[in-house]
């Protein structure tokens, strides 16, 4: 199933610019579209001149918007993580939760987690809901990570997962030659164990986001035609390659009207579908310029691709 879309690419080359036309198109095609973006430092309100909030908001018929509010999704985050280990933990009266939320606050990966869990979120609430729902990502560096997040995390849950079976299995050995053993306070049984159920249902939840990611989604990837945006755009496509991630399309913005190699530039990508828009001189001023960004042919790949999907 393809009904998810993801627009990634370097900071500025036209994300959010293109995912709103995108979805702009689409939804006056009749689908029911909900336009999110990821980006801490928000401009999709700005793109369609109203106010969005964490909440979703009606922008055109059939169009909603999101903006997530990622602090919001931190400061939650946090708050889940200190229940769940004290719920743990609860026999183990010395642990000293608030200084372990402190420092999970400022370990690399908490920003990650925030975006995966906002993602998690958003798809489960409203995907049955819309034809479309459209992410508009932050610059490349914190899209890369949290895609890769359920990846890097699920091999993490396995090792943790096979640490606590062999606690539980010790556990079972001093209970064997001592029944009145003091020292255990938790289950000696996987399927009694709370850290393993917990362990589990992460795992769960991780499968499930990089089945959106890689089996979901409808990728693309938004390129200008200068030096820094090719190579990063070419750092995007190895990187996903890595995670098993396909990339749907390329999406080649604010292309000069007088390049006179586009040909050639297309060459660079010809293992995917290439879309061009040109710069508008006068660049995007009102709501209503969105839909003089060329963007038919994506438009028709997304709904081309995505035909047939519940
Ligand atoms: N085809 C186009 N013609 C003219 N101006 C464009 C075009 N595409 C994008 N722009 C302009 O370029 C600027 C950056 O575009 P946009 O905000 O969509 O990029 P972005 O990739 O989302 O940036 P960021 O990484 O900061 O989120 C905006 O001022 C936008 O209006
Ligand atoms: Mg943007």
């Amino acid at each position: 199933m393809k009904k998810v879309l993801f627009f990634m690419g370097k900071g500025g080359v036209g994300k959010t610019t293109i995912s709103s036309s995108t979805a702009f198109q689409l939804s006056r095609k009749g689908n029911k579209v909900l336009i999110v973006s990821l980006d801490p430092a928000h401009n999709l309100g700005d793109v369609f001149y109203c106010n969005l909030k964490n909440d979703k908001t009606s922008i055109a018929p059939g169009l909603d918007g999101i903006e997530i509010d990622l602090a919001k999704w931190v400061i939650k985050y946090l708050e889940t993580s200190k229940d769940e280990i004290r719920d743990t933990y609860r026999y183990n009266v010395s642990i000293n939760i608030d200084s372990y939320i402190n420092i999970l606050k400022y370990s690399p990966g908490t920003e990650e987690y925030a975006v995966l869990w906002a993602i998690e979120y958003i798809y489960t609430t409203w995907h049955s809901q819309y034809d479309y729902i459209i992410f508009d990502t932050p610059p490349t560096a914190l899209t890369m990570r949290f895609l890769a997040m359920p990846s890097i995390s699920m091999m993490w849950i396995n090792e943790l997962k096979s640490m606590r079976e062999k606690i539980l299995a010790k556990r079972q050995t001093i209970l064997k030659l001592n029944p009145d053993a003091t020292v255990i306070k938790g289950a000696t049984d996987v399927k009694d164990d709370a850290v393993s159920g917990k362990l589990g249902s992460i795992r769960t939840r991780l499968k499930k986001l990089h089945t959106i990611f890689s089996e979901e989604s409808y990728m693309s990837i938004v390129i200008n035609n200068d030096e820094l945006s090719l190579s990063e755009s070419r750092r995007i496509l190895q990187e996903l390659d890595k995670l098993d991630v396909k990339i749907n399309s390329i999406c080649l913005n604010k292309l000069n009207p007088e390049i006179t190699d586009l040909e050639n530039l297309k060459k660079k990508f010809n293992s995917f579908p290439v879309f061009t828009s040109y710069q508008l001189p006068e660049g995007l001023i009102r709501r209503e310029d969105l839909g003089r960004i060329q963007i038919d042919g994506l438009v028709n790949n997304i709904i081309e691709t995505t035909r047939g999907n519940e």
